[in-house]
């Protein structure tokens, strides 16, 4: 099994060393809150050696909703210092037009992950189309069907070819709840559970709060981060206390030395 880094410090040790090979993990969570800038950074680092945190591997993006920017990938790799064309050269863009479109490259993927040596494929969102094409409660239990076989044959694949298997979701608001935050993931018991790991992605000012759901074994907790040219990346003010913090007992050991 092996992990990918998110970019963010502070991500990484939420998922206990980043995304895994052999899972699904799902992020969600409301428009601007980062799924698909999360997406775009792992494609970045999903494409180093594994030393550096990466798969050391090909990447396939299916992307739905239309916001792939090669432009985005580009800019994350300059700003963290990785080759920018070995990034873009490893990641393949599948755009989706329908529902039923995704559900034939999802059946046919194996291929292409072979071919291209991928060891992570993103789903940018896997309801999207779904959620648009089967509106109203008289097409729900056609529309859970559907998303069920795209998600058990996600599973599968993921354990088949040893690769990491992220989808976005979108968030639908059940104004039954009383307390706390009335958003929840959309797709239902279907998406819950399928996904091995569940993160809630929550917009807190300019930064951002990930949170994880469900998840077989990780503590119940949270990581703050933020959203920059790196994509998604540590606090700033935290990396610079901590840096401060190594700074002070340098000073120490040195003085210590001295005496
Ligand atoms: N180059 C950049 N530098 C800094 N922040 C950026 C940059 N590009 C995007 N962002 C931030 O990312 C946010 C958009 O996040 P993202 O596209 O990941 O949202 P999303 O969760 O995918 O939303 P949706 O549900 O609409 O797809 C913007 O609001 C902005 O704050
Ligand atoms: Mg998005």
């Amino acid at each position: 099994m092996l992990r990918c880094s998110t970019g963010s410090r502070a991500l990484n040790e939420l998922l206990l060393g980043g995304i895994e090979t052999q899972a699904v993990t799902e992020f969600y969570g409301e428009f601007g809150s980062g799924k698909s800038q999360i997406c775009h950074t792992l494609c970045a680092i999903a494409t180093q050696p594994v030393e550096a945190g990466g798969l050391d591997g090909g990447v396939i993006y299916i992307d739905t909703e239309g916001t792939f920017r090669p432009e985005r990938l580009n800019q994350i790799a300059r700003a963290r210092a990785l080759e920018p064309s070995h990034v873009l050269k490893n990641v393949a863009i599948c755009k989706i037009y329908n529902s039923s479109h995704l559900e034939l490259i999802v059946k046919d993927i194996g291929k292409y992950i072979n071919d291209f040596k991928a060891k992570l494929v993103i789903i940018d969102s896997i309801i999207s189309l779904h959620r648009a094409e089967f509106p109203g409660r008289g097409t729900l239990a056609d529309r859970q069907q559907r998303l069920n076989s795209i998600l058990h044959k996600l599973i599968r694949l993921s354990e088949i070819f040893n690769i990491a298997i992220v989808i976005t979701n979108q968030v639908q608001s059940s104004p039954d709840t009383f307390f706390g935050d009335p958003t929840k993931a959309a797709g239902g018991n279907v998406l819950g559970h399928a996904s091995t790991y569940r993160i809630y992605l929550k917009k807190s000012g300019e930064n951002r709060v990930a949170r994880i759901i469900d998840s077989p074994y990780h503590p119940y907790s949270d990581a703050r981060f933020t959203l920059n040219e790196k994509g998604a990346d540590d606090l700033e003010d935290e990396t610079a206390s901590t840096k401060k913090k190594s700074a002070n007992t340098k000073k120490i050991t040195e003085k210590d030395v001295e005496e």
